[in-house]
């Protein structure tokens, strides 16, 4: 049986801590789109990692980890990763990158900084739109191309030769050299060479022999570059139907699509936010969830969960329960806030608006849920939370018509409940 874990949200629910725990019964966890503006928070055996590229379950030896077409790798992020999870766990990780997939290279974050692109739209900074729109322009370099130098050092300089031309005023464009970034790519990848190959091939062969494959999705089902809240999203699609496309198997079954899901909302860059919550609520709830970026350490825009938002990730996700994170959270919230509807100029609606011009208008409809008091962060049983706690729980499930299978009490892997469905 395979399965996914989706971002129902702008990112950051707990999609790292969900898939290491569901990893341990996994062959093989499968990353699908996305680079290094990832940051999944993984606890493992008591010691705290951020991963960028590599999928959680790297963490469980015998796992296989493969790094699908759809992605972005930056090469240099990976052989640290690597290094790291192999000091923890005594041995390099198993691991796979799909030769269709494209690499960054140090020009792409450069033209992030000299297009202003990273500070008009609060981006990762990382590379990760100018990587993907080369692969769209058909100028990207792919990691198989690491298999054969020569073709590698042509296709970066004919990249180059452009950019160069672009970019006069910059020294630092100036100064890069194809030969000298084809060797530092070599030497990043020598570790990585013998992984490199087809993907779609592997991931094919481990369902047809009825493999437990887990699916890892980075990024959340708002920031689809399709799907969500453009222009301020990524550059990838990061719902369930991207899936299929980026590991090249048209519709893969996958019969369990967990959408994560925070007790409440999170955004980090720019872009329309209508629960967002005001001071002092808003920095209290970022103090006390931790809410600072894995990737880039900033500050998280916090609001109340909005159901609106939500129906509309469930549904481009074809997701099929939930997994509520962070509950523990608003324990000591004396009244939450769901957002069932928007009033747009004067009309209620229950549909979530593609244009974020429209949505930057949307004034969210309140319903109010009583808080709880007592900590929840150790419940072994749905049955030991609080009642309010599991009230709100239904009422997350009344609003979505979808299950949820798994409650997160907690960072640590043992903080989860799970239910049955
Ligand atoms: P991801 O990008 O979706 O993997 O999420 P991040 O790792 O960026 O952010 C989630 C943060 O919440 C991390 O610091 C996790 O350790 C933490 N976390 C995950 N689940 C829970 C939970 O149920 N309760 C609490 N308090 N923290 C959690
Ligand atoms: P995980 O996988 C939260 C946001 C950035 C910015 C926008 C575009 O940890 O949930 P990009 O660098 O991708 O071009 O930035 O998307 N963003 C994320 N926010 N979590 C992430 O990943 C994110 N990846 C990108 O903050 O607003
Ligand atoms: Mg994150």
């Amino acid at each position: 049986m395979s399965t996914a874990v989706l971002g129902l949200q702008w990112g950051d629910e707990g999609k790292g801590k969900i898939t290491h725990l569901l990893a341990r019964d996994a062959d093989v966890v499968v990353r699908f789109n996305g680079g290094p503006n990832a940051g999944h928070t993984v606890i493992d055996r008591g010691v705290k990692f951020g991963t960028h590229l590599i999928p959680a379950g790297a963490f469980h030896p015998g796992t296989l980890s493969i790094l699908a077409g759809g992605m972005v790798v930056d090469l240099e992020v990976l052989a640290g990763e690597i290094s790291q999870i192999a000091d923890h766990i005594g041995r390099v990780p198993d691991l796979m990158v799909a030769e269709n997939s494209h690499l960054i290279l140090p020009y792409h974050r450069l033209l992030e900084e000299l297009e202003g692109s990273g500070a008009h739209f609060g981006t990762t900074r990382r590379g990760i739109a100018p990587a993907y729109r080369d692969k769209a322009a058909k100028v990207g370099i792919r990691a198989g191309d690491l298999l054969r130098p020569r073709v590698l050092e042509e296709r970066i300089d004919r990249r180059l030769a452009l950019l160069k031309r672009l970019w006069p005023e910059s020294a630092e464009m100036q100064a890069l050299s194809a030969s000298g970034l084809a060797t530092e790519l070599l030497k990043a990848a020598k570790p990585l060479i013998g992984s490199i190959g087809d993907a779609t091939g592997r991931i094919a062969g481990a369902l047809a022999a009825g493999k437990r494959v887990l699916f890892e999705g980075a990024q959340g089902a708002l920031l689809d570059i399709d799907h969500g809240t453009y222009p301020y999203v990524t550059s990838s699609s990061t719902t369930f139907a991207g899936l299929g496309n980026s590991i090249g198997i048209p519709s893969p079954e996958v019969t369990r699509r967990i959408g994560v899901l925070k007790a409440y909302t999170t955004r980090v860059g720019e872009g329309p936010f209508p629960t967002e919550m005001g001071d002092p609520l808003g920095s209290e709830l970022r103090e006390r969830g931790g809410e600072f970026g894995v990737t880039t350490g900033r500050p998280r825009r916090c609001g109340w969960l909005d159901m609106v938002a939500v129906r509309h990730a469930l549904f481009v996700n074809g997701a099929t329960e939930i997994a509520l994170t962070k509950l523990d959270t608003l324990s000591g919230v004396e009244e939450i806030k769901l957002c069932c509807a928007y009033e747009l100029d004067g009309t209620t609606i229950d549909r979530f608006p593609l244009a974020a011009e429209a949505l930057e208008r949307c004034e969210p409809v309140y319903e109010v849920l009583s808080g709880w008091g007592e900590s929840i962060d150790g419940a072994g049983r749905f049955e030991d939370l609080a009642t309010e706690a599991r009230e709100y729980v239904q009422r997350v499930e009344e609003l979505t018509a979808t299950p949820v299978g798994i409650v997160s009490i907690g960072p640590a892997p043992e903080q989860t409940i799970h239910r049955k469905l």
